[in-house]
């Protein structure tokens, strides 16, 4: 592509479909022939569907130099990795050591196209912790939970029954950014689970609160959609402690669903009222 107006129209046109992240050094190029096959030997057949498979209805062009598509690799954290952030991360006797363990970690691969961690936002001493599902693109490059779109609209919440950053703590699943903002995959959940879990435990809050599906999953363990679990109280165990854990709707999906706010708003006079049960 020679007109530099064209390369920036697509990568424009690139970033505003989500693909923000570089995953690859090479591109690959689906569209090529396989090897040409040893003499005696039967032809290589595509996977169905699978890498490096041309698109359905497109054939290989017969001009093209023959060019095998790149291996992608993709790399699996080493379960020993992930076993000994699993013990560091429980051994953190502070917020401050945790992330320092975060910033270290190297076995999740979301890490590999994050910008940053992404550790927390607001009071660590809140009585409030909301728990969201993986930092999206301005807190990718802010380094803080919840400042985008979403953020605001979830400022505006709290702001509605009294709340602000410095009456909440807010975590997320995940503390890298998924590629594209996509949802954390359940691998990529589970290895960033110790560093949840040991979040809470050092936050110690007196009320937990998922937002949307993927948060609310990765704190009951339910297979239930968000519409199902929302506005009901469960608990959730810290240390000794049952700590009262109320699922609600995402600010994202209010955002693209704004009638579902009357849902969130059920839930958030819920909490309001929890808090003032609980007092303190
Ligand atoms: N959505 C989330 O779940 N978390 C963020 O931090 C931002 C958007």
């Amino acid at each position: 592509m020679s007109d530099p107006r064209a390369l920036i129209a697509l990568l424009e046109w690139y970033d505003a479909v989500g693909v923000d992240a570089v995953v690859l050094e090479e591109a690959i190029d689906r569209l090529a022939a396989p090897p040409p096959t040893p003499v005696g030997e039967a032809p290589p057949r595509w996977p169905e569907g699978g890498e490096g498979a041309p698109a359905q209805g497109l054939s290989p062009r017969p001009d093209r130099p023959v060019q095998p598509a790149p291996a992608v690799t993709v790399t699996l954290p080493d379960e020993g990795a992930v076993e000994a952030a699993r013990a560091e991360a429980a051994a953190a006797a502070s917020l401050e050591a945790l992330r320092e363990v975060m910033l270290r970690f190297e076995g999740c691969n979301l890490k590999k196209t994050a910008t940053q961690l992404v550790f927390a936002d607001g009071n660590p001493a809140a009585r409030v912790m909301l728990i969201g599902e993986a930092p999206g693109r301005e807190e990718d490059l802010d380094g803080r939970p919840f400042v985008g779109r979403s953020g605001k609209l979830l400022d505006r919440m709290l702001a509605a029954i009294g709340l602000d950053r410095s009456s909440v703590y807010i975590v997320n699943v995940v503390p890298w950014r998924p590629p594209g903002n996509r949802t954390p995959s359940a691998q990529e959940t589970e290895i960033c689970r110790p560093f949840l879990t040991r979040q809470i435990e050092l936050v110690d809050p007196a009320v937990l609160v998922s937002l949307g599906g993927p948060a609310a999953k990765a704190l009951t363990g339910s297979a239930d959609g968000i519409l199902k679990l929302r506005g009901k109280w469960q608990s959730y165990r810290v240390g000794e402690r049952d700590v009262p854990c109320l699922a609600t709707l995402h600010p994202a999906y209010l955002l693209r669903q704004p009638l579902q706010k009357r849902l969130a708003w059920r839930d958030f006079l819920a909490l309001k009222r929890k808090l003032d049960e609980i007092g303190g």
